[in-house]
């Protein structure tokens, strides 16, 4: 197999072509996809028509699979996918399309604001590979900016005063900003977890802002100046010189790194069926020292 990859923007996320990922790859073929993830930082691969086993295979060439238990409302014997993928579609485990008013449609929901995977856990996912089953005609895309640019576009004033600080991340805080109330029982499983707002690639060492909608605190602050902030700081960073917005067509793959980006899912026609497949490869350590629970 002989990889390339198309830049889709100048300097942020590429088209992949020479790949078939349904099958075993060599190391080379692994390498240059890193390589392409480190510089592109999302990559599309097209017409892969993968089964759930062959996206875990292709997912696990770069890592452990998520599967941490935790980060729905949604009870075990609920889901639809078995524990270590993660739907984002719109169907219960009948497969039938979720009831407007259905908990979990609304919990889902917060998927539309800008966040970064699992930046509510300790240690926050490194891949997302997201897999259209059955994708819709209009709408329901997955947008991407390019949190590197958005650093780097920061004055050199706010730079230093961002370099230091420590944001506190829940699914508290990114449901609640739709009004969705989390119940008393499941707060203990989405208690704030710490984490820097200011990332060094490990492989390219470019820095990034570390925002996510699940971010509702700073560190030291006053929380109305905490959110204002985060606000500012996410509205610099989503203008449209950072975003990719990227259309899908069945059977596409992307893949995005959460160290160096954000991404959201726009708006569908939700009687429309739309089957996305994610595999998660985990973070390999914690951003910034964790509180200990008392
Ligand atoms: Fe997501």
């Amino acid at each position: 197999m002989t990889i390339s990859i198309r830049p889709i923007l100048p300097s942020f996320a590429g088209e992949v072509s020479g790949v078939d990922i349904t099958r075993p790859l060599d190391a080379d073929t692994v390498a240059a996809i890193d390589a392409g993830m480190d510089r592109h930082a999302v990559l599309v691969f097209r017409d892969q028509a993968v089964t759930d086993d062959q996206q875990r295979a292709f997912s696990r060439n770069f890592g452990t699979l998520e599967q941490a238990p935790g980060g729905h409302v949604a009870k075990p014997h609920e889901r639809r996918l078995p524990p270590d993928m993660q739907d984002a579609g719109n169907l219960d485990k009948d497969q039938r399309v979720f009831a407007r008013d259905d908990r979990r449609r609304m919990f889902n929901l917060g998927n539309r604001l800008w966040h970064s995977d699992s930046s509510y856990r300790a240690v926050p996912a490194k891949y997302s590979l997201l897999s259209g089953r059955i994708v819709v005609d209009k709408g329901g895309r997955t947008e991407f900016a390019d949190m590197r640019a958005a650093y780097d576009a920061l004055d050199a004033a706010t730079k230093a005063e961002v370099e230091d600080l420590v944001c506190e991340h829940s699914l508290i805080f990114s449901r609640g900003m739709l009004g969705f109330e989390v119940a008393d029982d499941e707060r203990a499983m989405f208690r704030p977890v710490r984490q820097s707002l200011v990332r060094t690639h490990p492989a390219t060492g470019r820095k990034s802002l570390f925002l996510s909608a699940h971010a509702g605190g700073v560190v030291g602050w006053p929380v109305p100046e905490a959110r204002a902030f985060l606000r500012d700081l996410t509205e610099h960073a989503t203008q449209g010189q950072f975003v990719y917005s990227h259309k899908w067509r069945q059977h596409d793959l992307v893949v995005w790194d959460n160290r160096q980006t954000m991404h959201r899912v726009t708006r569908f026609d939700e009687t429309q069926v739309r089957d996305m497949r994610r595999t998660t490869v985990s973070g390999d350590a914690p951003t910034t020292a964790q509180v200990q629970a008392a």
